[in-house]
């Protein structure tokens, strides 16, 4: 038994360093960053998107989306902010709580460190 915990102790060890070597650069941590724009996501967005952006869903039965991957609905920055300021289909608008400078910021986030595009 013993030895059985221990190889799957070093099989997910394993594959974690797999998951910081790989994929040029490795995942954006937003649990670790210090960038204002993190901390917005951190108050306003984790709660349902997750702290990490990967989705979940929520004690209602919404399906809250990954940010991360997937088939996009919003595919541009556009649509990413429409979606931030005005929300729909099961998440609130920010256009009340957040400036113009701060719904941008996560634009950005989103696409460049989440996306990486
Ligand atoms: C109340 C829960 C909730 C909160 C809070 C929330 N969202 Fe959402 N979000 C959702 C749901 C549900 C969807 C899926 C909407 C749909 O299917 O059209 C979504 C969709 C999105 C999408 C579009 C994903 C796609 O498919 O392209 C983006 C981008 C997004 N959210 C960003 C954010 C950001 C940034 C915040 C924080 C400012 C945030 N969300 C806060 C529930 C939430």
């Amino acid at each position: 038994m013993l030895r059985v915990k221990l190889f799957a102790a070093v099989l997910f060890a394993a594959i974690g360093m797999a998951g910081c070597f790989g994929g040029g650069g490795g995942r954006y941590v937003i649990g670790e960053s210090k960038a204002f724009e993190a901390s917005l996501y951190r108050q306003n967005c984790a709660i349902c998107h997750g702290p990490e952006g990967d989705g979940k869903t929520l004690d209602d039965g919404t399906v809250v989306p990954s940010l991360r991957e997937g088939n996009f609905k919003a595919v541009n920055d556009g649509q990413i902010y429409n979606q931030i300021a005005n929300g729909g289909n099961g998440m609130v608008g920010f256009r009340r709580q957040l400036s113009e400078r701060e719904l941008r910021l996560l634009v950005d986030l989103v696409r460049r460190d989440l996306r990486g595009q």
